[in-house]
């Protein structure tokens, strides 16, 4: 697919937007039309454990959406040991990206669809934001992973409305879980 180029651009749009763990040849802000991120992608190998899943970041086809977010100028090599890091039901789909100067390219994005045995789906608000909250894997404790994706496209100047609510949720279970353990302290 790839034969001949010297560099293809990744779209990052989850983890990717802050934290690459691959060498790469240039960094670029940018966007892709027709999809949305969603935590609907469920995490046992690296935000959660097989009993108790975590939610991670996936693209829904939306013909009306922009989703943005760090495309990464790669040389082809690079694809091989990210196949495998991404593997749990992620797959490649081709995209144009977007430059904020206007510039445009085709790149390559990875996506979890439904067909894969980790989607977990859509879940009201409150019970995504709680099972994120809970949950944690060899990659650390879910939260950050939200956490970090929230800030990292605050620093783009990004909104996401999805995104900015679950973190907001987080948050607030956050500081319920702080006022009850000062509740047991205070408790004679
Ligand atoms: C991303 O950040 O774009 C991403 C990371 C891991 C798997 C799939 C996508």
């Amino acid at each position: 697919q790839f034969d001949g180029h010297e560099s293809i651009w990744l779209f990052g749009y989850g983890s990717l937007i802050w934290k690459a763990g691959f060498d790469y040849l240039e960094r670029r802000p940018a966007y892709i039309h027709g999809w949305t991120r969603r935590f609907w992608q469920g995490s046992h190998d690296h935000r959660g454990t097989p009993a108790a899943p975590g939610r991670v970041a996936t693209l829904l086809p939306a013909p009306e959406a922009i989703c943005h977010g760090m495309a990464y100028r790669i040389t082809p090599d690079t694809l091989g040991p990210l196949d495998v890091r991404e593997k749990n039901g992620y797959l490649r789909e081709v995209v144009t990206l977007h430059f904020a100067d206007g510039d445009t390219d085709q790149g390559l994005v990875y996506v979890a669809t439904e067909d894969n045995a980790a989607f977990l789906g859509d879940a009201p608000l409150e019970s995504i934001a709680r099972q994120i909250a809970e949950s944690h894997g060899p990659s650390g404790p879910n939260r950050d992973y939200l956490l970090n994706l929230d800030e990292a496209l605050r620093a783009l100047e990004v909104e996401d409305a999805h995104v900015a609510e679950l973190a907001r949720y987080v948050r607030h279970l956050d500081g319920e879980a702080a006022e009850t353990m000062s509740d047991d302290t205070l408790t004679p």
